[in-house]
């Protein structure tokens, strides 16, 4: 069994990417889902391999399934979501048996996948970023007029 199986049968877990979905029910686009969590290990792990980034999967699976955990406190009480995914996903990762030095590198990517300094840093900081971004379909988006994104930045062309 890999080490992130932990994470999704978490509780708490569970919890905060259930009520993430009530909050977005009547979202268009750009939801904080599995679906969503899932593009990003994977899309993650393709750049991992094509780009030789050597980080082991277990370690991007953990940060792709906790990067945006606390979405939910974001629409509950403003908190930026990065800092609130990675207050939760702390917690979480308590539970797991991911080693401190582990636990630290997956919660510092978790706080800074907003971070656009990262985006090109050879380490789980700016995969992480990256994929989070990559995978987001937006040529294909019935809501890419209203999306907030820099036009720059959408990904207009399909890339993986
Ligand atoms: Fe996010
Ligand atoms: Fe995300």
């Amino acid at each position: 069994m890999e080490r992130y199986q932990v994470i999704i049968e978490n509780e708490e877990y569970i919890t905060h990417v259930r009520n993430i979905a009530k909050y977005e029910i009547d979202r268009q686009f750009g939801h904080h889902d599995m679906a969503h969590f899932l593009d990003v290990a994977r899309v993650g792990m393709i750049l991992n391999l094509t780009e030789d980034y050597g980080i082991p999967k277990d370690i991007l699976y953990a940060a792709a399934l906790l990067h945006d955990v606390g979405r939910d406190i974001q629409y509950e009480n403003g908190t930026p979501h990065d800092i609130a995914s990675k207050e939760i996903a702390e917690r979480i990762l308590m539970s797991t048996s991911y080693t401190d030095e582990e636990r630290k590198i997956i919660l510092e990517a978790i706080a800074s996948h907003r971070n656009k300094d990262v985006k090109d840093e050879k380490n789980l900081k700016g995969l992480l970023y990256r994929a989070d971004k990559l995978c987001r379909p937006c040529f294909f988006c019935e809501a890419e007029p209203e999306c907030n994104w820099k036009s720059n930045e959408k990904n207009m062309e399909l890339i993986w």
